[in-house]
């Protein structure tokens, strides 16, 4: 699954002790495996290869530059949502054909960045906005490739917070609507409107709702071809799950097996964008414990990691193992569950120290005894860990380090005191 084990008693990504890299760069620290990204990516290059698909990464899941030089070298493509994801994606040296940009809302500036880069497709959600990239495109005479993002009314069953494709959601033009836009834009010379987009939700750890949102925008490519509209792609968009807490999320291949068969032979570019369950599992956040303590019958673990580091916990209640670097006893979790209480185990809550209640990482968990100073390890945080990470408290950002066998590289510095007023100075 990924390549975080314990080793005589310490916890390892790859080759390197976690305690050595976390004593060396310091907590709270994000932990990356070149490795575990590698396979993933494999796993899904795989899975989907009856269908040559462009593997588009999403990069909101984890956008740190070093990140994204390991998936270009593994010959992805990449999905942004911003002028500065297409930045980053760009300072890589990513081919710019090899960039699809989604989102609902697209400034002038933004569309003319990536116009200016060239890039690959623009997927877009509304007719304003195909009408503001017509104009921009003419006046770049060039032509902007388009797939529309169609919303498909399907109920991925995931957190209110997380769900894309129902219809009261803002994302996308609904089904019925779609025929329009493309009577209305077909013929407009500054767009070629030739691919469909539809991204549900996530994590989606159901195949089916998948199945009905792709049967659904297949039906529409019949509609379309028939009113004479030549579709040449169809982006089924991200959302597959990962492994938070013991087997949970369907594996690529068992996504593949459902999905692969209703797209082969269809004559259509298949793109998939996927984030988390490349880079979930690939990153641990780890803690320093600062102190403990009691409040009636209940117990803190209070650590120097925060919501402002991994805010899924506050944001959506998201379970995410928690377990010491090296658990005293030498006690080895025989796997990440949620239900997992082993003896000499005590329960409690993990939390940070910003002043909010909604500041935990864990509640009510079975933990080894932990002292001062001792180290605790996050999985699952390498998606949507750092990037939705904030400076709230003023809490300098954490640093990032990615290892590669035996090698720990710094990829993010910490950020200083310095760092968080260097803007706001008036000279
Ligand atoms: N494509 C589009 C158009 C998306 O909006 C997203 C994610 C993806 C692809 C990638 O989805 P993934 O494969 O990573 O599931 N912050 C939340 C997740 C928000 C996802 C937003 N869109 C979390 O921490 O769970």
């Amino acid at each position: 699954m990924d390549d975080f084990s314990y080793i005589n008693g310490s916890l390892h990504c790859e080759s390197v002790n976690v305690q050595t890299i976390a004593r060396k760069f310091g907590t709270p620290l994000f932990v990356y495996s070149r490795q575990t990204i590698i396979d993933h990516y494999r796993k899904i290059a795989e899975a989907f290869g009856p269908l040559d698909p462009r593997i588009c990464y999403s990069v909101k899941s984890c956008s740190n530059l070093n990140i994204l030089a390991v998936l270009k070298e593994m010959g992805a493509s990449f999905d942004v949502v911003s002028g500065g994801e297409l930045a980053r994606v760009l300072e890589v040296g990513v081919d710019p054909k090899r960039i699809v940009y989604a989102g609902v809302s697209k400034t002038d500036r933004e569309i003319n960045a990536a116009l200016d880069a060239g890039i690959g497709w623009f997927n877009v959600e509304s007719e304003q906005e195909l009408e503001t990239l017509a104009n921009l495109a003419a006046k770049h005479n060039t032509v902007a490739q388009v797939a529309l993002r169609v919303n498909p009314d399907v109920d991925p069953q995931t957190h209110r917070h997380t769900t894309t494709g129902k219809r009261e959601t803002k994302f996308g033009v609904d089904l019925q609507r779609a025929a329009n836009v493309f009577e209305e834009f077909a013929k407009n010379p500054a767009i070629k409107l030739a691919g469909l987009h539809v991204h549900i939700g996530s994590p989606v750890n159901r195949i089916e709702p998948f199945v009905e949102s792709i049967k659904k925008t297949l039906g529409l490519i019949v509609q379309l071809s028939k009113s004479g509209h030549a579709i040449t792609s169809i982006n089924i968009g991200g959302g597959y799950g990962a492994h938070y807490s013991g087997e949970e999320a369907p594996t690529a291949a068992d996504y593949a097996t459902h999905i692969v068969p209703l797209l082969q032979d269809k004559n259509l570019t298949v793109m998939l964008e996927p984030g988390r369950s490349i880079m979930a599992n690939a990153g641990v956040l780890i803690a320093e414990t600062i102190f403990k303590k009691s409040s009636g019958d209940k117990k803190f673990v209070i650590v120097d990691a925060a919501m402002t580091d991994l805010i899924r916990p506050a944001l959506y209640d998201a379970f995410h193992f928690a377990w010491p670097v090296a658990p005293a006893g030498g006690m080895i979790p025989p796997r990440r569950s949620q239900e997992l209480k082993l003896e000499g185990t005590e329960l409690v809550d993990i939390v940070g120290p910003v002043c909010e209640t909604g500041d935990f990482l864990a509640k009510d968990r079975w933990l080894p005894p932990m002292s001062r100073g001792d180290l605790l390890c996050i999985f699952s945080a390498g998606a949507y860990g750092f990037s939705m990470s904030s400076q709230y408290n003023s809490r300098p950002r954490a640093a990032e380090v990615l290892v590669h066998g035996h090698e720990a590289k710094l990829i993010r510095k910490r950020e200083t005191y310095e760092d968080l007023v260097a803007l706001e100075r008036q000279k």
